[in-house]
């Protein structure tokens, strides 16, 4: 039970606020000798002396790790049931070149969702037969460049694609494979599926159009059909979302495997992770151990070869590799009046660091809660229940809600908050001309730069009423 009335329901208050729970830090993270919070044996000074702040840090064996982890899960659970899976890293969660290859070298595929995110993993080296085009809105010349670089997989979003796809892929001579997006109608957060109202949304196109789309996919030569594709959300903590989806999409897949071949069915990603400690996200393990078996089932109860699943996982493979770190610039006691149980007034503490929302837009979007810790040092000052605030003109610009930090947390402090990899420098902007930070990735006591931050003359450099 916390000592003040606002702290949130959720929230537990740390018996020691230096720990770093393992479920939220990358793996790699821990307190040095002296106290200071290392990742992959590299100090958080080291890296703002060398990188300064905001800086995103990512746990480079982390990152492999989990990619490598989530494809062995998958073809060790697929091929139990008698089929295969294929892992495509959603690159929208974070991609830059470095990024790319140690995905496609831990054997996942990519899935790009504009011409920009195919053009970074083209510039990767990534062989374009491992790449997913996705996006409900894809431009002619996106099109175009995809057949022409061919990759492996256009997902089809709305009818319209159909013939724009393949009068792309009669004009470069080939063949071009495609899915379709499905809106199955069912949508998972992270506690409930609602299985009505999501229909009102831009992706894919509904069940009952989708047999007559396959068709209309079928009769153009241009065009090879994979399968079925759905996405139902993020940030998925159970199964029962896929499953019901999996279940949806079965019964027209099996309808399709009348008229020719359905070589595929595309679950998409979502798979949650966790943020704070009381997050609680399903093992990778369990998760495909569940989708073989839904997926194995339900083609046994239509009498149905298993088919290749395609999965597309981009948080769960990047989130809990990176940590952000900042420094703190002001403090203050705020009193606020709390009018439940009782009414009364308490007092918050703000803590304001030198980065916020254009480095992560989450929290202010989502309302998405994060977790901090001190990184420069730990403390033995009672926790206090802080706020961590950006250094935007927006009072909604928040990184972390509600958390506990040392007591004594001062200005000077370096802050950390961990599970940053996905939707934080992807999203990232240039709110009030912050500059964008730099990505650094870690590995076995060393630092390097793979992302570089921007500069103020970045900024102005695309301003053209700028004189030299
Ligand atoms: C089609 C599609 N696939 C995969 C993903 C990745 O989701 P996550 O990063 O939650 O795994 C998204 C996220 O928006 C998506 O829209």
């Amino acid at each position: 039970m916390s000592s003040t009335p606002l702290a949130p329901a959720w929230l537990v208050e740390p018996a020691d606020a230096n720990a770093l729970p393992a479920s939220v830090w990358s793996r790699n993270a821990r307190r040095s000798a002296v106290g200071e919070l290392e990742i992959a044996g590299v100090s958080a000074s080291a890296l703002v002396a060398e990188f300064g702040t905001p800086v995103y840090v990512v746990d480079e064996a982390d990152a492999r790790g989990r990619a490598r982890g989530i494809r062995e899960s998958f073809d060790r659970e697929f091929a139990r049931v008698g089929s295969s899976a294929k892992v495509y890293y959603a690159g929208k969660a974070f991609l830059c070149t470095e990024v790319a290859r140690w995905v496609t070298e831990a054997g996942l595929n990519i899935d790009v969702a504009s011409g920009g995110e195919m053009a970074v993993a083209l510039a990767a080296g990534v062989d374009p037969a491992r790449l997913g085009l996705h996006g409900n809105n894809k431009s002619l010349s996106e099109i175009d460049r995809a057949v022409g670089a061919g990759v492996g997989a256009i997902v089809i979003d709305s009818v319209v694609e159909i013939e724009r796809v393949a009068t792309a892929a009669s004009r470069h001579g080939r063949t071009q494979p495609v899915r379709l997006r499905i809106n199955s109608g069912v949508h998972a957060s992270t506690h409930e599926y609602l299985a009505t109202a999501r229909e009102d949304q831009k992706f894919g196109i509904p069940l009952a159009d989708a047999a007559a789309a396959v068709a209309l996919i079928r009769a153009q030569p241009s065009l090879a059909f994979l399968g079925l594709h759905s996405h139902i959300g993020s940030q998925i903590f159970e199964s029962d979302g896929f499953a019901e989806a999996a279940h949806r999409l079965f019964a027209l897949h099996a309808e399709l495997l009348k008229d020719g071949p359905v070589p595929e069915l595309n679950l998409g990603g979502g798979f949650g992770i966790a943020y704070t400690s009381v997050d609680d996200p399903l093992d990778i393990d369990e998760i495909a151990r569940r989708f073989a078996d839904i997926v194995s089932q339900g083609a046994a109860q239509l009498g149905i070869p298993v088919p290749i699943v395609a999965i597309e996982p981009g948080r769960a493979v990047i989130g809990p590799s990176t940590t952000t770190l900042y420094t703190v610039g002001t403090i203050k006691d705020v009193l606020v009046s709390v009018v439940e149980p009782v009414e009364t007034t308490a007092t918050r503490k703000y803590v304001s660091v030198d980065g916020g929302m254009s480095d992560n837009i989450r929290p202010a979007l989502y309302a998405a809660n994060y977790s901090a810790r001190l990184a420069n040092r730990t403390s033995t000052a009672s926790p206090a229940l802080v706020r961590v605030a950006g250094k935007h003109c927006e009072s909604g610009d928040i990184l972390v809600h509600a958390d506990y930090l040392p007591g004594d947390v001062e200005p000077g402090d370096l802050l950390a908050i961990p599970a940053t990899g996905a939707y934080g420098w992807a999203m990232a902007s240039n709110y009030n001309y912050l500059t964008r930070p730099p990505v650094v990735a870690v590995l076995d006591g060393a630092a390097r730069l793979i992302v570089r931050g921007e500069t103020e003359a970045d900024l102005l450099s695309r301003d053209v009423g700028v004189t030299p």
